[in-house]
């Protein structure tokens, strides 16, 4: 959790990193709130002991800024967070859905500069977190012509998730943890790759090309690695530029 809260308040400020590779002014904060990384660092602090689940839907919330209005490559070196001026629901049609292959996910990074070790590292993100049943649902009933249940699933693990999503779904808020460690920061998510024991067809493509699954086994074996990955690829992330502004108050457009 500690790491997780340094790699929030990293992101969401875009401040401290020993990482020469982050574009991004590291003291753009340094006169007008000196103070701003503990500042942050404790009110995510102080959100989590209430509810959990904060964390997640923080990590989200940023993969998805990053995603929506990121644009081209530039030279240019930002001064600070820049934020979008505009924010629509329609845009969200830009993320990377949860059925697709391996070659749509390397698309969908390689329009952002990111690398394939980056959509490893970064999949990683779903070892916390909560998923709806409509994002994994294509998995688990009518399958494809041939299996009902995705086959490269755990069969125990499918028929829980049947389980817990009924078909008619009518309250829509059913779904399951990414992982039994759901609010914890490791890297049980890679171990449940290997066991077919993820909520996604995009974590379990994670396996179907020799490089990211190389990348998958490294994880699994080596906290530590995916740690230092993910910290690096989410400054990479971080710094992809689609904003035009660096707001005067974070909740408005200047
Ligand atoms: C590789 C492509 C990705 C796909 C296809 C994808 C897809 C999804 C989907 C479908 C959900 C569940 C939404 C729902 O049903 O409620 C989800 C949740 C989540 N994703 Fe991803 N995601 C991707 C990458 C990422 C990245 C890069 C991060 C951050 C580093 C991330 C962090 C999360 C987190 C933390 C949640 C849980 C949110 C919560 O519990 O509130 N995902 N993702
Ligand atoms: C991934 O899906 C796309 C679109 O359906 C398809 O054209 C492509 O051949 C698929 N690639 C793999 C590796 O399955
Ligand atoms: C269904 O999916 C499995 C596993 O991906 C595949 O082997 C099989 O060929 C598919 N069947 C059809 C009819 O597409």
């Amino acid at each position: 959790m500690a790491l997780l809260i340094a790699v929030l308040t990293l992101v969401l400020l875009v401040s401290a990193s020993t990482s020469p590779a982050i574009a991004l002014s590291l003291n753009h904060y340094e006169k007008t709130c000196p103070d701003v990384e503990s500042i942050v660092a404790k009110a995510v602090e102080r959100a989590t002991m209430k509810d959990k689940t904060v964390p997640a839907a923080l990590l989200r919330m940023h993969f998805h800024d990053c995603f929506i209005r990121s644009g081209g490559p530039t030279w240019e070196v930002p001064k600070g967070r820049k934020d979008g001026r505009t924010s629509k629901a329609s845009e969200t049609i830009q993320l990377p859905a949860p059925t697709f292959n391996i070659s749509q996910l390397q698309q969908s990074f390689s329009q952002r500069g990111l690398s394939m070790d980056d959509l490893v590292a970064l999949s990683g993100g779903h070892t916390i977190g909560f998923s709806h049943c409509s994002s994994f649902q294509n998995r688990i009933r009518n399958f494809n012509a041939t299996h009902d249940i995705d086959p490269t699933m755990h069969p125990s693990f499918a028929a829980s998730l049947r389980n817990v999503c009924p078909i008619k779904n009518k309250a829509k808020n059913a779904g399951a943890t990414m992982d039994p460690s759901s609010t914890a920061f490791d890297n049980t998510y890679f171990k449940l790759i290997l066991q077919g024991k993820t909520l996604f067809s995009s974590d379990q493509a994670l396996l179907t090309n020799p490089k990211t699954k190389g990348l998958v086994y490294k994880f699994a074996s080596s906290k530590q690695s995916f740690e230092k990955a993910f910290v690096n690829s989410m400054i990479k992330m971080s710094s992809l530029n689609g904003g035009q502004e660096i707001r005067k108050d974070c909740r408005v457009v200047n």
